[in-house]
């Protein structure tokens, strides 16, 4: 469904964010994305969605390659803003319309010729999304984690194939991350989530992909063989130690990211 093919990508020249990166997503995958800090994942994800195009490589979706020139023709941009609905990670970078009902309206009303059933349709997502009873407020003036619902029912009203999440549950407390999980379980939709929560990671994919901090893929596969071993989570920096004092010793040991 969605592949990358040797992505190389410098925002400016010799500054390189990801170096060769390929893999391939099928319909139907459950992936998540790991790596430290920079690694490169918001990068990637805008990549897969088209909205950045890498240096050298390239992304394609459905076999069609996501360059400027492919975009343009036939309707092809319209099709992909359809199918692929990517979350960035501030959801703040996301809102901007008068109210949630209009947030969530934005899609259909912008990618749809005739958009029918707006308003059933966006009480339907909004409902599943938990936002159903702030559709009249300004998303300005809206808790974090419920702009982070917001940003999801926007996405989930036009139905799309394939879900890029950059961090969704960085911003949700532990009830609303269950929810989360849930929601993605039970729809339809090919995910690729990005998280630091690796407590959360086996709950949202059955498949890692974890870029290091030079850039690189340096694991594509099983979730939970990678999550156990620990000389793989130190090389990718998703492991850290800090002091502890026990009465008078003190020693390190080995903790797990866990900011969501
Ligand atoms: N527009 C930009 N201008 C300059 N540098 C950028 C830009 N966008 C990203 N970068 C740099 O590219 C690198 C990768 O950034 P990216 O946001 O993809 O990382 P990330 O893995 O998502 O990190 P985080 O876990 O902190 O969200 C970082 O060093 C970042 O500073
Ligand atoms: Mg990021």
């Amino acid at each position: 469904m969605i592949a990358a093919e040797a992505v190389t990508h410098a925002i400016v020249p010799g500054r390189v964010v990801l170096r060769d990166v390929s893999f391939r997503i099928d319909e139907g995958e459950h992936v998540v994305l790991l790596g430290a800090n920079g690694s490169g994942k918001s990068t990637l994800l805008r990549i897969l969605a088209g909205l950045v195009f890498p240096t050298s490589g390239r992304a394609v979706f459905d076999g069609a390659p996501l360059e400027r020139r492919t975009l343009r023709r036939d309707g092809f941009e319209r099709r992909l803003r359809r199918q692929v609905g990517l979350s960035f990670q501030s959801p703040d970078a996301m809102l901007f319309n008068p109210t949630v009902f209009d947030e969530i309206a934005f899609g259909p009303r912008q990618l749809e010729e005739h958009p029918a059933d707006l308003e059933p349709r966006v009480a339907h997502w909004a409902g599943r999304a938990g936002v159903d009873h702030l559709l009249e407020r300004s998303p300005f003036s809206l808790s974090t984690g419920e702009k982070q619902r917001v940003c999801l029912a926007a996405l989930l009203v036009l139905e799309p194939r394939l879900l890029l999440l950059d961090e969704p549950a960085a911003s949700l407390d532990p009830r609303s991350t269950g929810w989360l999980v849930d929601l993605l379980q039970e729809l339809e939709v090919t995910t690729l989530v990005s998280t630091h929560n690796l407590s959360m990671a086996p709950e949202l994919g059955d498949r890692v992909l974890v870029l290091s901090e030079d850039h690189r893929l340096i694991h594509d596969g099983a979730i939970e063989p990678f999550l156990s071993d620990r000389e793989r989570l130190l090389a990718a920096n998703l492991v850290h130690t800090h002091r502890h004092r026990h009465g008078d010793r003190e020693h390190r040991h080995y903790h797990t990211h866990d900011w969501s």
